[in-house]
């Protein structure tokens, strides 16, 4: 079928066909493309809008042509799209009777629909992967509950945590996108055909049988809002970018954790490259590529949102173009979340270099300032300026966290206050003690090893709910 015969007297030159066809990225929606029609044409059929016959001869080869697959088409860029593709295909196998398909429908709402029923699929299998990605994470962390490290802020040591509390952060990060997925999936399952081109018809077509069959929720309520959002494309790739973060400051630590300076981790074999001239180094690719791709990411949110910008009600060819980055978007983030759930699930971790960094540079001067608060029933000011003070002499002086006693203290406030402190020297060191530190950290959220269980354990409730949902 030559949908210009009747219209327009020309063809379109190669290069501008070239330049305008989706055909390209038209290959993602294939499938969904032949279900719609197969759908429509039931729904046709079943609401005597078109002979029963025509409508089951239409149905018998679209249902030949997605066992076929796509090689079966023509698809010639002077064909433009998916949708004149398949239609083209039926006309072939049956003759002028196909064009009955595409009474009281678009390609508007075609490819908008398309694009929902596809992008549910990808948004589902996202986030079953992430589900995976945090049920690995728990398992790690449940092993390293008193492997001591140093937190950071600032990147300066700050306080001692637990390996697996830090690892319990990254889960949860985890969790928020998988929650943002879901709550975004909710808005791509909704209908858009029967819109037709953008006023619906005046054929008595029925929107409740193709959204029963499209296994969407419900139908959208206006015709020209259906055919020209992009929103739903445009969440999903705000979502994945949120997702990409999360797995890029992951990455961001793999890679300064593995070099010499820090030595807290090593990044295994299969996620590290050499370098071609110098023969010792052992560099973290993996990790770097995919930081790199995060950026991949914020410029197709960027493409989206400015392709979308200002394009007045309803269809425009425009929308088309936000298509390609639609599917990348998802493919990118998808391989990210893959390789860096392998990466990370497969590192090995320095203990006692965790431990040496948190014992380092005074981080549990807090809990010597909160020992005198509870002790001296102090205010935290004054406590938090005589530690404070403390790390000073005791950097002058080159002493460690542990030289520090009674003493030492005393004078530092008799300076200060022009009292002694006079607290008790197993005190002392109990709080400077890294592992001791995190141990009385027992708030819901801290690093103790009871709360990191309760957070394990929550954690692995929800995940046990949340995989069951895909399992019905
Ligand atoms: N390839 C088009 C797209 O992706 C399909 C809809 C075309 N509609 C039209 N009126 N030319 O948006």
């Amino acid at each position: 079928m030559n949908l210009r015969a009747g219209r327009l007297g020309k063809k379109m030159t190669e290069k501008a066909a070239d330049f305008t066809s989706s055909l390209e990225f038209d290959k993602y929606i294939f499938e969904a493309d032949v279900d719609l029609n197969i759908a429509h044409t039931t729904m046709l059929k079943q609401e005597k809008i078109i002979d029963s016959s025509i409508a089951d001869n239409i149905i018998t080869v679209l249902k030949k042509l997605k066992i076929e697959g796509i090689e079966s088409l023509n698809l010639d860029p002077s064909v433009e799209d998916i949708h004149m593709a398949v239609e083209n295909y039926v006309t072939d196998q049956i003759g002028e009777e196909a064009g009955f398909m595409h009474t009281a429908k678009s390609r508007n709402d075609q490819v908008a629909t398309d694009l929902r029923i596809v992008l549910k699929v990808k948004i589902r299998e996202i986030q079953r992967d992430i589900l995976d990605f945090i049920q690995g994470i728990i398992e790690m962390a449940q092993e390293h509950t008193k492997t001591v490290i140093i937190g950071y802020t600032h990147l300066q040591h700050a306080q001692p945590t637990t390996f697996a509390h830090h690892l319990m952060a990254y889960a949860q990060s985890l969790k928020r996108d998988y929650e943002r997925l879901d709550d975004t999936y909710n808005r791509v399952n909704l209908n858009p055909l029967g819109s037709a081109a953008m006023t619906t018809t005046s054929f008595p077509i029925n929107r409740e049988i193709t959204t029963e069959i499209l296994g969407f929720d419900s139908y959208m309520e206006n015709s020209m809002d259906a055919v020209c959002s992009r929103d739903f494309i445009a969440e999903t790739v705000f979502d994945l970018s949120l997702m990409v973060t999360s797995l890029g400051k992951i990455c961001e630590e793999m890679v300064l954790w593995s070099t010499h300076e820090f030595n807290l981790i090593e990044i295994s074999d299969e996620f590290s490259s050499t370098s071609s001239i110098m023969p010792q180094k052992k560099n973290p690719d993996v990790a770097e590529i995919s930081r790199g791709k995060t950026g991949v990411l914020y410029g197709e949110l960027m493409t989206i949102l400015t392709i979308l910008k200002a394009i007045p009600y309803t269809y425009n060819r425009d929308l088309q173009e936000i298509t390609p980055h639609l599917w990348n978007s998802v493919e990118t983030a998808h391989a990210m979340l893959d390789i860096v759930k392998d990466m990370l699930l497969t590192i090995k971790i320095n203990s006692d270099r965790g431990l040496e960094l948190a014992r380092a540079n005074f981080a549990t001067a807090t809990d010597l300032a909160d020992v005198i608060v509870r002790e001296k029933n102090m205010p935290f000011r004054i406590a938090h300026k005589i530690v404070g003070r403390m790390v000073t002499d005791a950097i002058d002086l080159n002493l460690k966290a542990e030289d520090i006693d009674s003493k030492f203290l005393d004078n530092i406030c008799m300076d200060l206050t022009g009292k002694k402190l006079d607290i008790d020297e197993d005190l002392i060191k109990k709080s400077l003690n890294p592992l001791e530190n995190v141990k009385m950290r027992k708030v819901p959220g801290g690093p103790s090893p009871e709360m990191v269980n309760m957070a394990i354990e929550n954690l692995n409730e929800y995940l046990k709910t949340e995989i069951n949902k895909f399992n019905l």
